[in-house]
């Protein structure tokens, strides 16, 4: 397994930052919107316009080939409905106003390009992840991106990048850690940055940024490339000469979460050689939407998944010391949030490029064959939303209904009695109610794993299996189980940082408003930022937690009766472990694991669609 989950993400942002009290006039006054021609909906509105500052971004990350946006009608998903067509067009009329104002706008994207949709991953046999929706992605203005861990999984991938990709965004394609191999020109194996280390640029107002491209700690990535630790990184000698000169501000992009990493390292690295430099911290990698300023000139934001878009401005004057006051604003992407901040209609919204954009993609999505329906999902299921175990749990569905029965087709042990066992991480994404296709199985459930076993092993034994694999967890030590959740994380799972943050605004709505209203479903950010942050206010999502593995119902069959124990390849290690440690009769090893069925974890929901909900 790659990785448990990630979907995509396109976020934008713009900060501001204020001045020193002499120049603190009239900057950033707030933007009137003038009266929409379109009628007003139903639709949720953003709360307010966004600030405007001499300095705006708007950032994007963690995208994961969404760019189709969401498409499903169950709440909250069409809260991320636009598509990249969309967004080109948002980036487009933002650009036309920073012109009228005068101000710099720029455009930064924080990585993980790959893995996510039926977009970038249902590309057919011999074909390259994500190559294809890249394209779209190439053709928007961005002045600086980041790698991702997810582009670094398989070479393949990589090298996509590296010839492909990069050079669409000349010098500015950043990988300041990560490398990969390729053969150079005298047949001898050569490491190399992907894209470029660093990056310096002059503004359209002629202000000088220097950027980075960092990647967090990250330790799954494939052979022939190489991701240096953070804290080594800021001891090479490129990249003192890189921080040496003082530019307008420091633009620094990466793909690591805001909190809890190692952005300080970088931080303090840049802030020892320049005291009072305004520093831009652009985050991403655990789906949050999260916000700290490490000092008062500087701010670190992260735009979650799936589109979410933040607004800040800058306003400074060089060798100034006061604190700097930022603006940041998490947007839901769609189009009516586009259409009001830009001050458009459905009318005048589009752009030529916006409607290239959509149009390319949908027909990207025929020729992937992405609508192939498997059949018709009755209602929706959810990873959080819904109580483990529960009707509306997707594990429930996953582990009651769905393994039994597509582990069943063409296999040969369907006769023999047995129980599945598997992890729970193994989903990425709800499945909502009507059409089930191939785009919605790539999404919900992408990882290919294959399904093994261990027969002969008695059904008193095996449904103690279960117990065990979920006590292991709470009986462990809280720094063993940190160690476990840390290994876990440097390998890029992300789960469970995404999780406490749901759990996070679940737990306060409670306390604070969860009866409040008529605000619809959403995320509520409480980040470490002063002012603002969500554009469109919404109530929490409701949040369940879930056990960490999860099993189908025993067979009705007599305690010593001998069953097949089948499970995802993922967890062989702590079955078998479990298992010896439960009965005596057999020290079972991997010599004794043999492949279940022909089917991948990957096409399980598709063969149970098929038979099931047709
Ligand atoms: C808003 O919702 C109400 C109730 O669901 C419906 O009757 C009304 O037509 C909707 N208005 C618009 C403009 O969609
Ligand atoms: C966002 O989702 C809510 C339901 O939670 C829905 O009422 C609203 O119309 C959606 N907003 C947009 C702009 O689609
Ligand atoms: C690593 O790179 C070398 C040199 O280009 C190549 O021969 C080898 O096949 C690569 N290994 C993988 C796993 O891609
Ligand atoms: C290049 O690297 C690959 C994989 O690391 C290795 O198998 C191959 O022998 C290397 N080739 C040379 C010329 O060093
Ligand atoms: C990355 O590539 C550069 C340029 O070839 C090389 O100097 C550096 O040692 C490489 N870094 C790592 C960690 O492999
Ligand atoms: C990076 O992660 C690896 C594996 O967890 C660890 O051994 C190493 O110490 C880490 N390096 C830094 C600088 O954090
Ligand atoms: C400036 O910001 C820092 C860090 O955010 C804070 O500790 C300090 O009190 C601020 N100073 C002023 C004068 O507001
Ligand atoms: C604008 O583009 C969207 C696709 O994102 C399309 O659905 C819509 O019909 C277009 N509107 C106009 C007025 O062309
Ligand atoms: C099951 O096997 C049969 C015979 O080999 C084959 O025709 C059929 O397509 C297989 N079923 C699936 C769902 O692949
Ligand atoms: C089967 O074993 C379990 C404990 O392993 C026990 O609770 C249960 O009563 C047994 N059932 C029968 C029918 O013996
Ligand atoms: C909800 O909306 C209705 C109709 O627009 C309004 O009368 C009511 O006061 C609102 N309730 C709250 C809690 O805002
Ligand atoms: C199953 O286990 C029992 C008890 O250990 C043993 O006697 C028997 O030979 C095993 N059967 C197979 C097929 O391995
Ligand atoms: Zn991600
Ligand atoms: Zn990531």
């Amino acid at each position: 397994m790659k990785n448990t989950l990630v979907a995509l993400v396109v976020s934008a942002f713009a900060f501001s930052v204020a001045a020193c009290p002499e120049k603190n006039h009239a900057r950033g006054a707030h933007v009137h919107i003038p009266e929409r021609r379109w009628a007003p909906s139903n639709l949720s509105l953003p709360a307010r316009p966004l600030v405007w500052g001499d300095v705006n971004i708007i950032h994007t990350t963690d995208s994961h080939g969404w760019l189709l946006g969401h498409q499903k009608t169950s709440f909250p998903e069409p809260n991320y409905s636009g598509d990249f067509g969309d967004f080109a067009s948002f980036v487009a009329h933002m650009k036309e106003l920073a012109l009228k104002k005068n101000v710099d706008l720029l455009l930064v994207d924080s990585g993980d390009l790959h893995d996510g949709t039926g977009l970038s991953d249902g590309y057919p046999p011999g074909g390259v992840d994500a190559h294809d929706s890249n394209k779209f992605f190439e053709q928007l203005p961005y002045d600086v991106l980041a790698i991702g861990n997810h582009e670094l999984y398989v070479y393949a991938n990589t090298l996509d990048m590296h010839q492909n990709f990069a050079p669409k965004f000349p010098g500015r394609y950043l990988s300041s850690n990560a490398n990969i191999t390729i053969a150079g020109p005298d047949g001898q194996n050569v490491s190399v940055p992907v894209g470029s280390r660093f990056a310096k640029f002059k503004t359209r107002k002629g202000r000088q940024v220097t950027s980075l491209g960092v990647l967090f700690n990250f330790t799954a990535n494939d052979e022939n490339t190489t991701v240096q630790a953070v804290g080594d990184m800021v001891k090479e000698d490129w990249f003192a000469d890189a921080i040496k000169d003082e530019p307008d501000f420091f633009l620094l992009v990466g793909h690591m979460p805001v909190q809890e990493d190692n952005w300080p390292t970088v931080f303090n690295a840049v802030r020892a050689v320049h005291p009072t430099t305004p520093i831009l911290i652009l985050g991403g990698h655990t789906h949050i939407r999260d916000c700290v300023q490490f000092d008062g000139r500087s701010i670190a934001l992260e735009s979650g998944r799936y589109m979410e878009t933040v607004g800040a401005n800058l306003d400074f004057k060089k060798g100034c010391t006061d604190n700097i006051t930022f603006n940041r604003r998490y947007l839901d992407p769609n189009r009516v949030t586009y259409e009001y901040h830009t001050r458009r209609n459905a009318y005048t919204f589009n752009t030529s490029m916006g409607s290239r954009i959509s149009t390319g993609m949908k027909a990207l999505a025929k020729q992937f064959d992405l609508s192939a329906m498997f059949g018709t999902a009755p209602q929706d299921y959810t990873l959080s939303r819904d109580p483990f175990p529960s009707n509306g749990s997707l594990l429930s569905l996953l582990a009651e209904q769905v393994l039994p029965v597509a582990l069943a087709v063409n296999n040969t042990r369907a006769s023999v009695p047995s129980l599945v066992i598997t992890n729970s991480g193994v989903l990425r994404f709800d499945v909502y109610v009507g059409p089930f296709d191939k785009n919605d199985q790539l999404t919900a459930s992408p990882f290919d794993d294959s399904f093994l076993y261990i027969t002969n092993v008695t059904l008193d034994v095996a449904n103690q299996v279960l117990p065990a694999l979920n006590n292991a967890g709470a009986n462990k030590k809280r720094e063993v189980l940190e160690g476990r959740e840390e290994e876990l994380y440097r390998r890029g799972a992300v789960d469970m940082r995404y999780r406490r943050w749901l759990e996070g605004m679940h737990l306060r709505a409670s306390e604070e408003r969860r009866a409040a209203t008529n605000l619809t479903l959403g995320y509520v950010t409480k980040d470490s930022c002063p002012g603002v942050g969500d554009d469109t206010l919404h109530t929490p999502l409701p949040y369940y937690s879930v056990p960490d593995y999860i099993g189908s119902q025993p067979p009705a069959v007599s305690n010593d009766t001998r069953i097949d124990l089948v499970f995802v390849n993922f967890i062989q290690d702590d079955v078998l472990e479990t298992v010896n440690s439960l009965q005596s009769d057999k020290v079972y090893n991997s010599s004794d694991v043999q492949t279940y069925s022909p089917f991948l974890l990957d096409e399980v929901f598709g063969l149970f669609a098929q038979e099931k909900w047709n």
